[in-house]
Protein backbone atom coordinates (compact mmCIF):
# COMPACT_ATOMS: atom_id res chain seq x y z
CA UNK A 1 0.00 0.00 0.00
CA UNK A 2 1.64 3.23 -0.80
CA UNK A 3 1.32 5.58 1.60
CA UNK A 4 -0.10 9.64 0.84
CA UNK A 5 2.61 11.90 2.78
CA UNK A 6 1.61 13.97 5.36
CA UNK A 7 3.01 16.91 3.34
CA UNK A 8 3.04 16.87 -0.63
CA UNK A 9 6.29 18.55 -1.62
CA UNK A 10 7.02 16.65 -4.74
CA UNK A 11 10.98 15.96 -5.86
CA UNK A 12 11.98 19.82 -4.26
CA UNK A 13 11.38 20.63 -0.42
CA UNK A 14 12.56 24.06 0.96
CA UNK A 15 13.47 23.76 5.47
CA UNK A 16 14.16 26.21 7.84
CA UNK A 17 16.61 25.26 9.94
CA UNK A 18 16.66 26.93 13.69
CA UNK A 19 19.56 25.09 15.36
CA UNK A 20 18.83 27.38 18.61
CA UNK A 21 21.23 27.04 21.63
CA UNK A 22 23.75 24.96 23.14
CA UNK A 23 23.79 21.64 21.64
CA UNK A 24 21.22 22.47 19.30
CA UNK A 25 24.22 24.18 17.29
CA UNK A 26 26.06 20.88 17.42
CA UNK A 27 23.63 18.14 16.78
CA UNK A 28 21.60 19.89 13.68
CA UNK A 29 24.72 20.46 11.65
CA UNK A 30 25.22 16.52 11.60
CA UNK A 31 21.30 15.97 10.49
CA UNK A 32 21.72 18.29 7.76
CA UNK A 33 24.66 16.38 6.76
CA UNK A 34 22.79 12.93 6.49
CA UNK A 35 19.91 14.25 5.06
CA UNK A 36 22.20 15.79 2.33
CA UNK A 37 23.94 12.12 1.84
CA UNK A 38 20.63 10.56 1.79
CA UNK A 39 19.02 12.76 -1.01
CA UNK A 40 21.89 12.90 -3.13
CA UNK A 41 21.67 9.42 -4.28
CA UNK A 42 17.30 9.98 -4.83
CA UNK A 43 16.62 12.38 -7.29
CA UNK A 44 15.30 15.07 -4.69
CA UNK A 45 16.31 18.37 -3.97
CA UNK A 46 16.35 20.33 -0.90
CA UNK A 47 16.92 23.94 0.10
CA UNK A 48 18.39 24.23 3.81
CA UNK A 49 17.98 27.95 5.25
CA UNK A 50 19.19 28.89 8.48
CA UNK A 51 17.73 30.83 11.02
CA UNK A 52 19.97 32.75 13.98
CA UNK A 53 17.14 33.05 16.14
CA UNK A 54 17.99 31.71 19.57
CA UNK A 55 19.87 33.22 22.91
CA UNK A 56 22.76 35.27 21.39
CA UNK A 57 20.40 37.05 18.79
CA UNK A 58 17.76 37.46 21.78
CA UNK A 59 20.91 38.86 23.90
CA UNK A 60 22.27 40.86 21.26
CA UNK A 61 19.17 42.34 19.70
CA UNK A 62 16.15 41.65 21.98
CA UNK A 63 15.18 39.71 19.57
CA UNK A 64 13.22 36.35 20.16
CA UNK A 65 10.49 35.29 16.87
CA UNK A 66 11.40 37.68 14.53
CA UNK A 67 8.35 40.03 13.24
CA UNK A 68 6.60 38.36 10.39
CA UNK A 69 8.21 35.17 10.82
CA UNK A 70 5.46 33.16 11.21
CA UNK A 71 3.83 34.16 7.85
CA UNK A 72 7.08 33.65 6.41
CA UNK A 73 7.88 29.92 7.56
CA UNK A 74 4.10 29.16 7.10
CA UNK A 75 4.50 30.35 3.22
CA UNK A 76 7.53 29.83 2.02
CA UNK A 77 8.79 26.59 3.80
CA UNK A 78 7.51 22.72 3.65
CA UNK A 79 9.31 21.91 7.24
CA UNK A 80 11.84 23.47 10.15
CA UNK A 81 14.19 21.70 11.42
CA UNK A 82 14.82 22.31 14.76
CA UNK A 83 17.73 21.94 17.48
CA UNK A 84 17.09 23.09 21.13
CA UNK A 85 16.58 26.28 22.68
CA UNK A 86 17.44 27.07 26.41
CA UNK A 87 20.09 29.24 27.91
CA UNK A 88 21.99 29.61 31.34
CA UNK A 89 22.65 33.67 30.34
CA UNK A 90 18.27 33.93 29.73
CA UNK A 91 17.15 32.66 33.18
CA UNK A 92 13.39 33.67 32.07
CA UNK A 93 13.62 31.37 29.00
CA UNK A 94 11.51 34.10 27.57
CA UNK A 95 13.31 33.59 24.07
CA UNK A 96 12.66 29.70 23.72
CA UNK A 97 9.02 30.37 24.87
CA UNK A 98 8.50 33.33 22.23
CA UNK A 99 10.19 30.67 19.74
CA UNK A 100 8.93 27.22 20.34
CA UNK A 101 5.68 27.98 21.84
CA UNK A 102 4.84 30.79 19.46
CA UNK A 103 5.48 28.11 16.18
CA UNK A 104 3.59 25.38 17.86
CA UNK A 105 0.58 28.06 18.22
CA UNK A 106 0.91 29.99 15.43
CA UNK A 107 1.09 27.27 13.39
CA UNK A 108 -1.69 25.36 15.06
CA UNK A 109 1.19 22.19 15.39
CA UNK A 110 -1.51 20.26 17.22
CA UNK A 111 0.13 16.99 16.83
CA UNK A 112 2.97 16.06 18.69
CA UNK A 113 4.10 12.83 17.58
CA UNK A 114 6.66 11.08 19.88
CA UNK A 115 7.46 7.90 18.22
CA UNK A 116 9.20 5.14 20.78
CA UNK A 117 11.57 2.21 19.42
CA UNK A 118 13.74 0.44 21.02
CA UNK A 119 16.47 0.42 18.48
CA UNK A 120 19.44 -1.88 20.83
CA UNK A 121 18.20 -4.45 23.47
CA UNK A 122 21.43 -3.16 25.41
CA UNK A 123 19.44 0.11 25.45
CA UNK A 124 16.20 -0.42 27.97
CA UNK A 125 16.18 -0.18 31.50
CA UNK A 126 13.34 -3.33 31.06
CA UNK A 127 14.48 -6.37 31.76
CA UNK A 128 13.90 -9.35 29.57
CA UNK A 129 12.69 -6.90 26.84
CA UNK A 130 13.98 -6.48 23.07
CA UNK A 131 14.25 -4.15 20.47
CA UNK A 132 11.02 -6.37 18.45
CA UNK A 133 9.06 -5.70 22.30
CA UNK A 134 9.17 -1.91 22.30
CA UNK A 135 7.70 -0.15 19.06
CA UNK A 136 4.82 2.48 19.48
CA UNK A 137 3.72 5.84 18.54
CA UNK A 138 2.33 8.41 21.37
CA UNK A 139 0.08 11.20 19.80
CA UNK A 140 -0.01 14.01 22.33
CA UNK A 141 -2.57 17.30 21.70
CA UNK A 142 -0.12 20.08 21.24
CA UNK A 143 -2.06 23.28 21.44
CA UNK A 144 -4.59 23.23 24.32
CA UNK A 145 -5.20 21.76 27.53
CA UNK A 146 -3.48 22.47 30.98
CA UNK A 147 -0.18 24.28 28.39
CA UNK A 148 -2.61 27.03 27.08
CA UNK A 149 -1.67 29.93 30.10
CA UNK A 150 -5.54 30.22 30.99
CA UNK A 151 -5.46 31.19 35.22
CA UNK A 152 -4.16 33.42 37.46
CA UNK A 153 -3.57 34.41 41.08
CA UNK A 154 -5.60 35.68 43.67
CA UNK A 155 -4.01 37.47 46.72
CA UNK A 156 -0.61 36.24 45.43
CA UNK A 157 2.51 36.06 47.73
CA UNK A 158 0.14 35.97 50.88
CA UNK A 159 -0.59 33.18 53.06
CA UNK A 160 -3.96 33.47 51.44
CA UNK A 161 -2.51 32.23 47.95
CA UNK A 162 -4.91 30.85 45.42
CA UNK A 163 -3.31 29.93 41.89
CA UNK A 164 -5.64 28.75 39.06
CA UNK A 165 -4.53 26.79 35.78
CA UNK A 166 -7.27 25.63 33.62
CA UNK A 167 -7.56 22.71 31.71
CA UNK A 168 -8.93 23.84 28.03
CA UNK A 169 -10.14 21.27 25.80
CA UNK A 170 -12.62 22.10 22.53
CA UNK A 171 -14.40 19.47 20.86
CA UNK A 172 -12.70 20.29 17.62
CA UNK A 173 -9.30 19.75 19.24
CA UNK A 174 -10.32 16.66 20.80
CA UNK A 175 -11.39 15.23 17.34
CA UNK A 176 -8.68 15.99 15.25
CA UNK A 177 -5.68 14.70 17.53
CA UNK A 178 -7.92 11.77 17.96
CA UNK A 179 -8.65 11.11 14.53
CA UNK A 180 -5.02 11.83 13.44
CA UNK A 181 -3.87 8.80 15.96
CA UNK A 182 -6.80 6.74 14.27
CA UNK A 183 -5.70 7.77 10.41
CA UNK A 184 -1.77 6.98 11.22
CA UNK A 185 -2.76 3.22 12.59
CA UNK A 186 -4.79 2.97 9.53
CA UNK A 187 -2.42 3.98 7.31
CA UNK A 188 0.75 2.63 8.54
CA UNK A 189 -1.43 -1.01 9.34
CA UNK A 190 -1.22 -0.86 12.95
CA UNK A 191 -3.86 -2.47 14.78
CA UNK A 192 -4.10 -1.15 18.13
CA UNK A 193 -4.97 2.59 19.70
CA UNK A 194 -4.87 3.81 22.99
CA UNK A 195 -7.11 6.75 24.35
CA UNK A 196 -5.64 7.48 27.57
CA UNK A 197 -7.36 10.29 30.12
CA UNK A 198 -8.23 11.00 34.00
CA UNK A 199 -12.21 10.79 32.82
CA UNK A 200 -12.84 9.31 36.61
CA UNK A 201 -11.55 12.09 38.31
CA UNK A 202 -11.58 14.94 35.61
CA UNK A 203 -15.36 14.91 34.93
CA UNK A 204 -15.63 17.59 32.27
CA UNK A 205 -12.60 17.72 30.42
CA UNK A 206 -12.08 14.17 29.61
CA UNK A 207 -15.55 13.38 29.47
CA UNK A 208 -15.50 15.33 26.71
CA UNK A 209 -12.49 13.23 25.00
CA UNK A 210 -14.68 10.37 25.97
CA UNK A 211 -17.87 11.49 24.04
CA UNK A 212 -15.41 12.09 20.76
CA UNK A 213 -13.21 9.13 21.36
CA UNK A 214 -16.40 6.63 21.09
CA UNK A 215 -17.55 8.67 18.51
CA UNK A 216 -14.52 8.88 15.89
CA UNK A 217 -13.98 4.93 16.26
CA UNK A 218 -16.90 4.14 15.14
CA UNK A 219 -15.38 5.59 12.00
CA UNK A 220 -12.17 3.10 12.17
CA UNK A 221 -14.01 -0.56 12.17
CA UNK A 222 -10.69 -2.51 11.82
CA UNK A 223 -9.14 -1.25 14.38
CA UNK A 224 -9.27 -2.23 17.95
CA UNK A 225 -9.89 0.66 20.05
CA UNK A 226 -9.25 1.09 24.13
CA UNK A 227 -9.02 2.99 26.90
CA UNK A 228 -6.87 3.42 29.95
CA UNK A 229 -6.83 6.07 32.32
CA UNK A 230 -3.46 7.42 32.31
CA UNK A 231 -1.90 5.89 36.26
CA UNK A 232 -2.80 2.42 34.61
CA UNK A 233 -1.37 3.41 31.27
CA UNK A 234 1.74 4.43 32.94
CA UNK A 235 2.10 1.41 34.75
CA UNK A 236 0.76 -0.89 31.64
CA UNK A 237 3.67 1.15 29.52
CA UNK A 238 6.30 -0.29 31.90
CA UNK A 239 4.45 -3.80 33.11
CA UNK A 240 4.20 -4.70 29.15
CA UNK A 241 4.74 -2.52 25.94
CA UNK A 242 3.92 -4.54 23.67
CA UNK A 243 0.53 -4.12 24.54
CA UNK A 244 0.37 -0.98 22.43
CA UNK A 245 0.83 0.26 18.64
CA UNK A 246 -0.58 3.97 18.92
CA UNK A 247 -1.03 5.96 22.14
CA UNK A 248 -3.75 9.00 22.08
CA UNK A 249 -3.72 11.80 25.16
CA UNK A 250 -3.88 15.13 26.04
CA UNK A 251 -1.11 17.66 26.34
CA UNK A 252 0.25 17.22 29.97
CA UNK A 253 -0.07 13.25 30.09
CA UNK A 254 0.97 13.10 26.40
CA UNK A 255 4.29 14.99 27.63
CA UNK A 256 4.58 12.77 30.80
CA UNK A 257 3.98 9.20 28.96
CA UNK A 258 6.03 10.11 25.78
CA UNK A 259 8.98 10.75 28.17
CA UNK A 260 8.78 7.37 30.07
CA UNK A 261 8.24 6.03 26.66
CA UNK A 262 12.04 7.72 25.18
CA UNK A 263 13.76 6.15 28.45
CA UNK A 264 12.30 2.86 27.44
CA UNK A 265 13.96 2.79 24.28
CA UNK A 266 17.13 4.72 25.13
CA UNK A 267 16.86 7.80 26.75
CA UNK A 268 16.78 11.70 25.67
CA UNK A 269 19.95 11.71 23.50
CA UNK A 270 17.58 9.41 21.02
CA UNK A 271 14.19 10.47 20.86
CA UNK A 272 13.09 12.22 18.13
CA UNK A 273 9.70 14.38 18.05
CA UNK A 274 7.62 15.81 15.33
CA UNK A 275 5.13 18.90 15.44
CA UNK A 276 2.72 18.58 12.98
CA UNK A 277 -0.55 20.31 11.17
CA UNK A 278 -0.95 17.45 8.12
CA UNK A 279 -0.46 19.60 5.05
CA UNK A 280 0.97 22.44 6.53
CA UNK A 281 4.43 23.82 7.50
CA UNK A 282 5.60 21.66 10.57
CA UNK A 283 8.72 21.33 13.20
CA UNK A 284 10.58 18.56 14.15
CA UNK A 285 12.93 18.63 17.13
CA UNK A 286 14.71 16.17 18.74
CA UNK A 287 13.47 15.86 22.59
CA UNK A 288 16.49 16.79 24.22
CA UNK A 289 17.36 20.67 25.35
CA UNK A 290 20.17 22.49 25.02
CA UNK A 291 22.32 20.42 27.33
CA UNK A 292 24.50 23.56 28.70
CA UNK A 293 26.14 20.73 31.01
CA UNK A 294 27.85 19.68 27.83
CA UNK A 295 27.75 22.38 25.66
CA UNK A 296 30.78 23.33 23.52
CA UNK A 297 32.30 19.46 24.55
CA UNK A 298 31.58 18.45 21.21
CA UNK A 299 30.13 14.81 22.87
CA UNK A 300 26.51 15.66 22.26
CA UNK A 301 24.63 12.59 20.39
CA UNK A 302 23.06 13.20 17.38
CA UNK A 303 21.05 10.86 16.81
CA UNK A 304 18.05 12.08 18.07
CA UNK A 305 18.31 14.89 16.13
CA UNK A 306 19.14 12.35 12.98
CA UNK A 307 15.74 10.34 14.03
CA UNK A 308 14.03 13.60 14.06
CA UNK A 309 15.26 14.06 10.44
CA UNK A 310 13.63 10.92 9.90
CA UNK A 311 10.80 11.62 10.81
CA UNK A 312 10.96 15.41 8.69
CA UNK A 313 11.53 13.25 5.71
CA UNK A 314 8.61 10.78 6.20
CA UNK A 315 6.42 13.67 6.57
CA UNK A 316 7.41 14.97 3.50
CA UNK A 317 6.81 11.85 1.58
CA UNK A 318 10.13 10.59 0.94
CA UNK A 319 9.94 7.63 3.45
CA UNK A 320 12.91 5.65 1.85
CA UNK A 321 15.05 8.25 2.99
CA UNK A 322 13.83 8.73 6.34
CA UNK A 323 14.39 4.66 6.25
CA UNK A 324 17.60 5.32 5.47
CA UNK A 325 18.28 7.51 8.13
CA UNK A 326 16.81 4.99 10.99
CA UNK A 327 18.32 2.21 9.26
CA UNK A 328 21.98 3.83 9.81
CA UNK A 329 21.31 4.79 13.41
CA UNK A 330 20.74 1.38 13.88
CA UNK A 331 23.85 0.07 12.28
CA UNK A 332 25.85 2.83 14.71
CA UNK A 333 24.03 1.80 17.75
CA UNK A 334 24.94 -2.09 16.82
CA UNK A 335 28.36 -1.17 15.91
CA UNK A 336 28.07 0.79 19.07
CA UNK A 337 29.73 3.73 17.50
CA UNK A 338 28.21 6.24 19.81
CA UNK A 339 28.80 9.45 22.06
CA UNK A 340 29.81 8.99 25.89
CA UNK A 341 25.65 9.05 26.88
CA UNK A 342 25.09 5.93 25.16
CA UNK A 343 28.52 4.55 26.89
CA UNK A 344 31.06 4.98 23.44
CA UNK A 345 33.53 7.05 23.36
CA UNK A 346 32.80 9.05 19.68
CA UNK A 347 32.37 12.39 18.88
CA UNK A 348 29.34 14.53 17.76
CA UNK A 349 30.74 15.37 14.70
CA UNK A 350 32.59 11.80 14.07
CA UNK A 351 29.28 10.06 14.69
CA UNK A 352 27.47 12.37 12.35
CA UNK A 353 30.34 11.80 9.47
CA UNK A 354 29.54 7.85 10.28
CA UNK A 355 26.20 8.55 9.64
CA UNK A 356 26.27 10.05 6.65
CA UNK A 357 28.97 7.99 5.15
CA UNK A 358 26.32 4.82 5.84
CA UNK A 359 23.46 6.62 4.05
CA UNK A 360 25.85 7.62 1.30
CA UNK A 361 26.26 4.33 0.73
CA UNK A 362 23.43 2.34 0.65
N1 LIG B 1 12.60 21.71 23.07
C1 LIG B 1 13.58 22.39 23.65
O1 LIG B 1 14.21 23.25 23.06
C2 LIG B 1 13.93 22.05 25.07
C3 LIG B 1 13.53 20.86 25.67
C4 LIG B 1 13.94 20.60 26.97
C5 LIG B 1 14.70 21.52 27.66
N2 LIG B 1 15.05 22.69 27.05
C6 LIG B 1 15.95 23.67 27.70
O2 LIG B 1 17.27 23.15 27.66
C7 LIG B 1 17.98 23.62 28.80
C8 LIG B 1 18.57 22.45 29.56
O3 LIG B 1 17.50 21.66 30.08
P1 LIG B 1 17.68 20.27 30.80
O4 LIG B 1 19.08 20.17 31.32
O5 LIG B 1 16.55 20.10 31.74
O6 LIG B 1 17.43 19.18 29.67
P2 LIG B 1 18.43 18.66 28.54
O7 LIG B 1 17.67 17.73 27.68
O8 LIG B 1 19.10 19.78 27.88
O9 LIG B 1 19.55 17.81 29.34
C9 LIG B 1 19.21 16.81 30.31
C10 LIG B 1 20.40 15.85 30.48
O10 LIG B 1 20.52 15.01 29.34
C11 LIG B 1 21.76 15.20 28.70
N3 LIG B 1 21.52 15.25 27.25
C12 LIG B 1 20.46 15.84 26.63
N4 LIG B 1 20.57 15.71 25.30
C13 LIG B 1 21.71 15.03 25.08
C14 LIG B 1 22.38 14.60 23.90
N5 LIG B 1 21.89 14.83 22.67
N6 LIG B 1 23.56 13.95 24.04
C15 LIG B 1 24.07 13.69 25.25
N7 LIG B 1 23.49 14.07 26.41
C16 LIG B 1 22.33 14.74 26.31
C17 LIG B 1 22.31 16.52 29.20
O11 LIG B 1 23.71 16.57 29.17
C18 LIG B 1 21.74 16.59 30.61
O12 LIG B 1 22.56 15.86 31.49
C19 LIG B 1 16.99 24.44 29.61
O13 LIG B 1 17.17 25.79 29.29
C20 LIG B 1 15.64 23.94 29.15
O14 LIG B 1 14.63 24.90 29.29
C21 LIG B 1 14.70 22.96 25.77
Amino acid sequence: MSVKPLRECGPAARIAVIAGDGIGKEVTPESVKAIRSAITSARRQIEFVEFDWGADKFLREGVSLPAGAVEMLANEFDAILFGALGDPRVPSNQHAADILLGLRFKLDLFVNARPVELFHDRLTPLRDRSANDIRFMVFRENTEGLYVGVGGFFKKDTPDEIAVQEDVNSRKGVERIIRHAFDYARRNQLKRVCMSDKSNAMNFAHDLWQRVFKQVLQEYPEIESRHLYIDTLAMEVVRDPRQFDVIVTCNLFGDIISDLGAQLAGGLGLAPSGNIHPGRTSLFEPVHGSAPNIAGKGIANPLGSILTSGMMLDFLGWKSEGDALRNAVRSALQENFVTPDLGGDKGTVEVGDWIAARVGSR
